[in-house]
């Protein structure tokens, strides 16, 4: 079978760990070549070369940018065309979960913080990027919602605001930018087992966040999180050409959780 990517150049903000990272593995799996971003200029260059230690042919560029700082957010896109020529696919995917707290007690300085992050990073990166697709008519964008882009969270407010806004936005580029051949989806992941979320169980039960990861798994159909590579299976898929009429969607990977009403 052929490689889904052969030749297509992706950018994958959020490389360096996580649901990026694992994306970063498939779509060198795949054929692509990478411009891989990251905030975290260590933990860039070691996923790297974890990528190249299984990849050795890939081609992989890093840069080091903070998605919510708009020159950063250029400069990645002029280094990757610079490099490559193009982008034909970008998976739109870096973003924070912030500190829980209730509503009235939320720090608004935190709250701001998680929209730069999660709501304008993602912004910048579709105001820069689909630009460069527009110039050879192709392109496959996915932006990384989030099961709190469909549904409310407790205690994490501007993460659910934000979230939404993603979906929205997806809509949004879906209905503007079909006509240049290109289509734009977005993945509402349920808990996926990365170091995001081994964070946030830390933040609901400091002294046993095993214990609330256990608890969180039993509210799932499947009783079990996700793996970070069954994300990017889809992903990769959202990025291929055979994404040619699906557009606009959110599309959950949760093992069913978002359509629980009660127990299961
Ligand atoms: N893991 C999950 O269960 C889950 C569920 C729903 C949505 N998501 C979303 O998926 C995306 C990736 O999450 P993850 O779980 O892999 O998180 P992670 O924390 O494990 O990895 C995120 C990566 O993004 C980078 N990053 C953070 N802020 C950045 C910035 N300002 N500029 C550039 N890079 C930055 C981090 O350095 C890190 O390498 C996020 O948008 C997150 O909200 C994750």
């Amino acid at each position: 079978m052929s490689k889904r990517l052969e030749g297509k150049v992706i950018v994958i903000t959020g490389a360096a760990m996580g649901l990026g990272q694992a994306t970063a593995m498939e779509a060198a799996k795949e054929g692509a070549k990478l411009a891989l971003v990251d905030l975290k200029e260590d933990a860039l260059e070691q996923a790297k070369q974890e990528l190249k230690a299984k990849y050795p042919d890939a081609e992989v560029l890093t840069v080091t940018a903070d998605v919510s700082d708009e020159g950063a957010v250029k400069k990645y896109v002029d280094e990757t065309v610079k490099a490559y020529g193009r982008i034909d696919g970008f998976y739109n995917n870096a973003g924070i979960e912030g500190k829980q707290a209730l509503i009235p007690d939320y720090d608004v300085d935190m709250f701001k913080k998680v929209i730069d992050i999660n709501l304008l990073g993602v912004y910048y990166g579709l105001r820069y990027v689909i630009p460069v697709m527009q110039k050879h008519n192709y392109g496959r964008i996915v932006n990384t919602a989030s099961v709190g882009g469909i549904r409310g969270v407790i205690n994490q407010v501007p993460y659910v605001a934000s979230k939404h806004a993603v979906s929205g936005m997806t809509k949004n580029a879906a209905l503007e930018f079909a006509r240049s051949g290109i289509v734009t989806n977005a993945i509402a992941p349920g808990a996926i087992l990365t170091p995001m979320v081994a964070g946030s169980f830390k933040q609901v039960n400091p002294e046993d966040p095993q214990k609330a990861e256990a608890e969180f798994a039993q509210g799932n159909p499947t009783k079990r999180l996700g793996k970070p590579e069954e994300v990017a299976r889809v992903v990769v898929f959202l990025l291929s050409e055979d994404c040619s009429y699906v557009n606009g969607q959110t599309i959950a990977i949760d093992g069913g959780q978002s359509n629980t009403y009660g127990f299961v």
